[in-house]
């Protein structure tokens, strides 16, 4: 009884870990692939802005990325160019995207 119980929760435990290692592992490629070809111009691959004016990306929140984007897609957010970008994406772009900047670290130094 006691050992059933145990390879129950041994095997629950080992689908949702293989579950969320493979999801994670294709959202971020799948994100890479996205922001190579349509984000890096201004934001750059690694989320620190190349383009004046464009915000760093880099670490920023998961959830934050994605709320972003779609308030620009719906044009709830205005901004002539992020408008025309995100109106590009999918909603699987959108969270895939969010996943590769958010998974970016970054650390950070208080002002002297
Ligand atoms: C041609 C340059 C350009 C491209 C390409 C571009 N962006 Fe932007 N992005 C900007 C600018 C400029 C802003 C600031 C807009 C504003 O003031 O609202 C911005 C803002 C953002 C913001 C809001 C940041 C915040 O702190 O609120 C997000 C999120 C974002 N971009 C994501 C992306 C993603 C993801 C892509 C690719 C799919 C992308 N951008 C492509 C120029 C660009």
């Amino acid at each position: 009884m006691k050992r059933s119980s145990h390879i129950k929760f041994w095997l629950f435990a080992t689908a949702l870990g293989a579950l969320s290692l493979t999801a994670q592992a294709a959202d971020l490629q799948a994100g890479k692939n996205v922001v190579e070809m349509r984000c890096q111009n201004c934001h750059a691959l690694n989320g620190i802005a190349t383009l004046p004016g464009a915000a760093n990306l880099a670490g920023q929140q998961d959830e934050y990325l994605r709320r972003q984007l779609k308030a620009y897609r719906s044009g709830e957010r205005q901004d002539p160019v992020m408008g025309v970008v995100a109106k590009m994406l999918t909603d699987e772009d959108i969270a895939n995207v969010s996943a590769w900047y958010a998974s970016i670290k970054i650390t950070v130094t208080d002002p002297e």
